[in-house]
């Protein structure tokens, strides 16, 4: 068919108009923003079916591709990533104010008495409350203080475990005996008792403990496709969301029984013990129960002292026993660097003594190996995921409000831009020209982030420190190491599982011989 004048004229007239129409529209609705680059994505998915299980590497091999900032679309969740300095020191201190949030994902309203704790909380005035508490009444110095003799009978108790061992000449499983350490550490400041060992509560109470912990982890540490898909929740596949409630059931049954056991020796014991700060034998429940609550109320709820041990549990023990096998792993794959660590402890300390807390500040040697460690192996891949609390802008690119940060301190540790020889394990890096104390927990240049910074940095970095130090000093004073029989020190292997704390694959097996003079480990 062929078209005369009058209908070009009307078909040319139908475009200018479209044209007219679209330019209008545009001009009208606003500007679509600039988001970071990233890779593409699937409808619906997103860029969920780019994570796999070690979704740290994925993540880093992004930033390698597409830039220092990566935007993703999680399902229905905006998130971006970063693994550099000047990114993360924009997000955790410029913007401190627009990133202090967490995202109210269903393992926290589960396992977190609602996002009622300090570490799972979205900001706001809750979140100040607990954050406040944890700052004055349990983390302060002289509260910490006051559990030195307790964290000195672990210490020792560690060492007499491995000496025992050490005499039937077996290797020694590095992760037991220092997750043994760590939970006694934690539970006899928080809850007054001893799990393992000598004066332990009862093998079936310590080993409901460690299933409730272990189980407590797994969940918080997953990356739950309901918190991305919506639909995902109708139909749960894995029955993820009935464990969680499952989980939530037995560790708040937990909880509870340990507040009533407070409250009962708190009767019988009513007069004998002090209030307050002064009360130097009061663990933290006790200390707990003895504050008062919110809007002139007598007592603390329930519900957030348990919130609250929940939180101390689950943040103190992983961290720093995961952070010790690491260390570990790392300096028996390197006897150099062993030799090295026992020179600095037989200057400082010498053979006659065991080391005490006091000693740790001068073992500069021994802090730039945990620095290092904390390089190659932060205890969690990423930063526990931060939230926007309203539309910003980082660099020029537009981050919408509500998106998920995953800060990955992993890939920070390891990338080349900032690090040269990243696979290579060499303390020797941190150790400051002019033989300064090394820190461990803060730097300014943001390089590694062991403990964050913030207004969400860990507020039990000083005691995570301790704890990591005490435990490594202690063992590599008093004990030779070695890899088990028939295994060179390069055969320990170094891979990681992903989680909310990231531990070796494997747990480490190794040789202790003591070399200190034998009454000292009696
Ligand atoms: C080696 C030991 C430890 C390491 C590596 C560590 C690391 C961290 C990290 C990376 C965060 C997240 C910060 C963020 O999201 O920006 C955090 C948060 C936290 N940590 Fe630690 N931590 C350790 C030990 C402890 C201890 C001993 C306690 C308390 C007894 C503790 C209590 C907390 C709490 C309550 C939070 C949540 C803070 C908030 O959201 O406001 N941590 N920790």
């Amino acid at each position: 068919m062929d078209l005369d004048t009058s209908h070009i004229t009307l078909i040319f007239a139908a475009i200018i108009a479209c044209i007219i129409y679209q330019r209008l529209k545009c001009r009208s609705s606003p500007k679509p923003q600039k988001l970071p680059p990233g890779p593409p994505r699937w409808p619906i998915l997103g860029n969920l079916l780019q994570l796999g299980p070690l979704p740290h590497r994925d993540l880093a091999s992004l930033c390698d591709k597409y830039g220092p900032l990566v935007y993703l679309k999680l399902g229905s969740v905006d998130a971006i990533t970063t693994n550099d300095p000047n990114i993360i020191r924009e997000i955790l201190l410029k913007q401190d104010e627009v990133f202090a949030s967490r995202p109210r994902t269903l393992a926290a309203v589960h396992l977190a008495y609602g996002c009622g704790d300090v570490a799972l909380a979205p900001f706001g005035p809750q979140w100040k409350r607990m954050r406040r508490i944890c700052m004055e009444h349990l983390l302060t110095t002289k509260r910490l203080d006051s559990f030195a003799r307790h964290r000195a009978e672990e210490a020792q108790h560690l060492v007499r475990d491995v000496w025992a061992m050490a005499q039937t000449g077996k290797a020694v499983n590095l992760r037991d005996v220092l997750g043994g350490f760590s939970m006694n550490n934690v539970t006899r400041m928080l809850l007054g008792k001893q799990y393992f060992g000598a004066g332990s509560a009862g093998p079936q109470e310590a080993m409901e403990f460690m299933h409730i912990t272990h189980e407590l982890f797994w969940l918080l540490g997953l990356i739950y496709l309901g918190d991305y898909l919506p639909i995902w929740r109708w139909v749960d596949p894995y029955g993820c969301e009935k464990k969680m409630r499952e989980v939530e059931k037995r560790v708040d049954d937990f909880h509870t029984n340990i507040i009533e056991e407070h409250r009962r020796r708190a009767r019988e014991e009513k007069g004998k013990k002090t209030t307050g700060e002064e009360g130097g034998e009061m663990d933290f429940v006790d200390v707990l129960l003895s504050l008062p609550g919110e809007d002139g109320k007598e007592h603390m709820d329930d519900v957030e002292i348990k919130a609250l041990i929940q939180d101390m549990i689950a943040a103190a023990t992983d961290t720093s026993a995961v952070t010790n096998e690491w260390a570990m792993a790392e300096v028996i794959k390197h006897p150099r660097v062993l030799r090295k660590i026992q020179e600095e402890l037989d200057s400082v300390v010498g053979p006659n003594r065991m080391v005490h807390e006091s000693d740790l500040a001068h073992l500069n040697y021994l802090r730039c190996v945990v620095r290092e460690t904390f390089r190659m192996h932060p205890a969690g891949p990423f930063l526990i995921p931060h939230e926007s609390l309203r539309a910003t802008w980082i660099d020029g690119y537009y981050i919408p409000a509500k998106t998920r940060v995953f800060i990955n301190t992993h890939g920070l540790g390891r990338n080349t831009k900032i690090w040269d020889n990243v696979e290579e394990f060499r303390p020797g890096r941190h150790w400051l020209a002019d033989g300064s104390r090394v820190e461990i927990s803060h730097g300014a240049d943001f390089k590694i982030l062991p403990f964050s910074a913030g207004k969400r940095k860990c507020p039990g970095a000083p005691l995570g420190v301790t704890l990591v130090l005490m435990a490594l000093a202690r063992l590599f004073h008093c004990f030779d190491w070695a890899p088990p029989d028939g295994l060179r020190p390069q055969d320990i292997d170094t891979k990681e599982v992903y989680g909310m704390t990231m531990p070796k694959g494997q747990p480490l097996m190794a040789i202790a011989k003591p070399r200190l003079p034998n009454h000292m480990y009696h």
